[in-house]
């Protein structure tokens, strides 16, 4: 049966709501995005699975989509960066093999450790600064606290002089909407490049001991010499890639304690683990909603649809953790004592994050910490009032306010 495209909340207003009806159709179905184009979005968990390592599905699609690469999508497409950037989310095969390799070493669990002392640093820093909150003010707990630590982090860790953090950030946040008009987003593709050029050409000039500079060194290699756009592309992954996520799940498990005050006490207690709260929200509320883009190489057969060739996929992350099918009757609800709770919210085959070592290191420091700190921590409005961010591609709040004392 044919049916007509659902067409995707550009707001990311209610992403689970959404996800139901979705689910209602079948595990694949037709979705219109913006500007019209259609894709199919995979909300089933034994689904997206199959997909994320089925080799008839690239990652890059600026060579693959008919549209794209006969230049019928215009610049101003509010997506179109999601496409255009030259990085390994947007590679496959041996090209993303060299683009991912240069700086997976830097995220082993290993050389996560070393980080340690410094997230310890950046998270006890942020914590003295709320503690001067006097009693009974509102706090934004992504703003002042989560957002800073993942950012700050990686930016440390790209070696991002602390003078230009901010500019780049901002551009980062606005990138993550989705509810942009053309005008914004054509304006963010040239700030942010133009941002990110200047800090490049900065670090060529100044190298450190960072990734940035391991990346640039990559680009005077004689074998396989990276291009200035792939120089640039890795660098915004990695912003992109690592700020936004961590501060979503560490937002969501910080609601999910304070409305389930029986499991934040059996954690407090030792009874459960952190560790435990952290694996079921990564589950429950991973980071992502939709990835743009995936792109059918050939027709598939799956989930009762046929996928043809040159057609957008849409991985659908936050369905895929909450699929019945999988996770039976309870898996809209947070149950740390959930005996599986393993998931695809990190992805799944070669595209598989780099980040789960150095998110959960964040989540092992900051949770604990924040709640050490703050014992009478607790929302300012009713949890079902809490107001999710504009977009669909991440799953998370716009902001979080909680009073950090009784
Ligand atoms: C809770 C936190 C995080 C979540 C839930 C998350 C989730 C994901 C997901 C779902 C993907 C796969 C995207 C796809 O479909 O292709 C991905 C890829 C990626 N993530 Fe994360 N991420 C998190 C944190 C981080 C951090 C901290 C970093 C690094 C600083 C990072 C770096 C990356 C990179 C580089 C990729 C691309 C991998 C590739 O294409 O080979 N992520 N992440």
């Amino acid at each position: 049966m044919d049916m007509c495209p659902y067409v995707l909340d550009r707001s990311g207003s209610d992403l689970h709501g959404e996800n139901k009806n979705l689910r209602a159709r079948g595990p694949v179905t037709r979705v219109e995005v913006h500007g019209g184009y259609t894709a199919w979005a995979v909300t089933g968990y034994e689904e997206a699975k199959q997909l994320l390592v089925d080799p008839r599905i690239a990652k890059n699609t600026k060579d693959n989509w008919p549209a794209f690469r006969e230049g019928k999508v215009p610049q101003d497409w509010e997506l179109y960066t999601w496409v255009a950037m030259d990085n390994m989310q947007t590679r496959d095969g041996a090209e993303h093999d060299r683009l991912r390799k240069l700086v997976a070493q830097a995220f082993t669990s290993r050389q996560v450790a070393k980080s340690r002392p410094i997230i310890e640093g950046i998270v006890h820093r942020l914590l003295d600064d709320l503690a001067t909150v006097p009693a009974g003010e509102v706090v934004d707990i992504k703003g002042r606290y989560f957002y800073p630590l993942s950012t700050i982090l990686v930016c440390d860790l790209l070696g991002i002089p602390e003078e230009d953090q901010a500019a780049l950030l901002r551009v980062a946040a606005v990138n993550a909407k989705t509810t942009n008009t053309a005008e914004e987003s054509e304006a963010i593709l040239h700030q942010w490049d133009s941002a990110l050029v200047r800090m490049v050409e900065a670090k060529r000039r100044e190298p450190g001991d960072d990734l940035t500079t391991v990346i640039i060194k990559a680009s005077e290699d004689d074998q396989a010499p990276l291009t200035d756009a792939e120089v640039v592309g890795s660098v915004h992954l990695l912003i992109g890639g690592g700020t936004e996520t961590t501060a979503n799940v560490l937002c969501h498990t910080v609601v999910d304690l304070l409305t389930h005050p029986d499991q934040l006490a059996a954690i407090l207690s030792g009874e459960a683990s952190w560790e435990a709260a952290w694996d079921e929200e990564i589950r429950k509320d991973g980071a992502v909603g939709s990835m743009p883009f995936r792109c059918a190489l050939d027709d598939i057969e799956i989930g009762g649809v046929t996928i043809a060739k040159g057609d957008l996929v849409l991985i659908n992350y936050a369905a895929a953790g909450r699929d019945p099918a999988r996770y039976g009757d309870t898996a809209d609800e947070f149950d740390i004592t959930r005996a599986d709770k393993s998931n695809l919210s990190f992805g799944y085959g070669r595209h598989r994050c780099l980040g789960p070592a150095l998110a959960t290191m964040e989540a092992m420091v900051a949770l604990p910490a924040l709640f050490e700190r703050f014992p009478d921590l607790r929302l300012a409005v009713p949890a079902a009032e809490l107001k999710p961010a504009a977009t669909f591609i991440f799953n998370g709040y716009a902001e979080v306010p909680l009073l950090l004392r009784g």
